[in-house]
């Protein structure tokens, strides 16, 4: 008795088929009704009593052989089915591609950097852990300097020399370091300063610096270029230029453009005027150019910055700033590129 049961195990062990059906004759001829391991387990009464233990033991792992055996040999047909290329469908069209989208800050940089380049600025990065000297002291901002308070400023509690870079002008003095003039160049980055957070104002935002130095620029160069830049960027060049100062530039202004005041969001962004102050320019300050070993008797140039969030929330109607950095997609799928 034991001796059949063994050999059934070993034809178990070693049945093996590439057709499903042999797979059900072989289910059928072991597990069914009337199969194999039933009638074995009806025999378990005549088993004498000393060998029933280990005939029971025998008959379970025949079954669980068996069991595990067709199992086996089903899943691995079933999917050889479906791998078969008869059954591969070429025409099937694919699953689409989604497509993620770029944050509106990064979609008004690109936008800022490619009007700058086609009137041959080049672009240059600075680091945003920035040293007193290439933040302040080099910008004409010396020690005690009461403008320095213009700019609430986050320091390095280790060393206060170091500091987070209040501005993208920092950028200038290290490109006024490293290269000669002519200099045009743009430098977007992000910037900080310790501000309350609200809808107009946060303590990380972002600016574009744009700097050219060479014989002869005048004024009237930089009122020039602002013009084509608004034009292009806002498809209008109603500006204003209001007297201003900073340490940096003489003479200073502050630029706005008129937007109007078609939507509520127009209102807010611009305070009920329909003008929106975009940035801060002027002509770099002969001291600035002495400091980075340039003679102003020989060159001078024209400076500007601009902040890409106010400009971002005018064009793409942002109500709040804090939207910016709060990674809602909801917000943020918004501005997917038009396919
Ligand atoms: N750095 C100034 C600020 O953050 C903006 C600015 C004003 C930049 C005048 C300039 C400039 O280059 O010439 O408020």
């Amino acid at each position: 008795m034991i001796n059949q049961i063994e050999r059934y195990l070993e034809e178990v062990k070693t049945f093996t088929t590439k057709d499903l059906k042999e797979v059900e004759a072989f289910r059928i001829k072991f597990l069914s009704k009337k199969g194999i391991l039933n009638q074995l387990f009806a025999e378990f009464k005549n088993v004498p009593n000393n060998e029933k233990r280990i005939y029971g033991q025998k008959i379970n792992l025949l079954k669980q052989a068996a069991t595990e055996k067709v199992k086996q040999l089903k899943e691995k047909l079933e999917n050889a089915v479906e791998e078969n290329a008869s059954e591969l469908d070429l025409t099937r069209p694919g699953y689409p591609v989604e497509i993620g989208s770029r944050h509106p800050i990064s979609i008004v940089k690109n936008q800022i950097i490619d009007i700058f380049k086609h009137i041959g600025f080049n672009v240059s990065e600075g680091p945003e852990i920035e040293d007193d000297w290439h933040n302040f002291t080099a910008l004409n901002l010396p020690e005690y300097h009461p403008a320095r308070d213009m700019q609430d400023t986050f320091f390095l509690q280790k060393n206060p020399d170091w500091l987070l870079r209040t501005h993208t002008s920092s950028v200038q003095t290290r490109y006024m370091e490293a290269h000669k003039p002519p200099i045009r160049t743009i430098s977007p980055g992000r910037v900080y300063r310790n501000e309350d957070i609200s809808a107009r104002s946060h303590c990380i935002f972002h600016q574009v610096e744009g700097l050219y130095i060479d014989k002869g620029v005048s004024f009237a160069d930089l009122k020039q270029t602002l013009l084509y830049f608004t034009k292009e960027m806002f498809g209008k060049s109603k500006i204003r230029l209001r007297p201003s100062y900073f340490p940096f530039t003489e003479p200073s202004a502050e630029v706005d453009i008129y937007w109007g005041l078609k939507t509520e969001t127009d209102y807010r962004i611009t305070k009920g005027t329909g003008w929106l102050e975009i940035m801060g320019a002027g002509m770099v300050d002969p001291n600035v150019l002495k400091n980075m070993e340039i003679d102003p008797g020989v060159y001078t140039g024209f400076a500007f910055g601009m902040g890409i969030e106010r400009i971002a929330m005018l064009l793409y109607q942002i109500p709040d700033i804090r939207m910016f950095y709060e990674n809602d997609m909801r917000f943020l799928s918004q501005f997917k590129p038009v396919v």
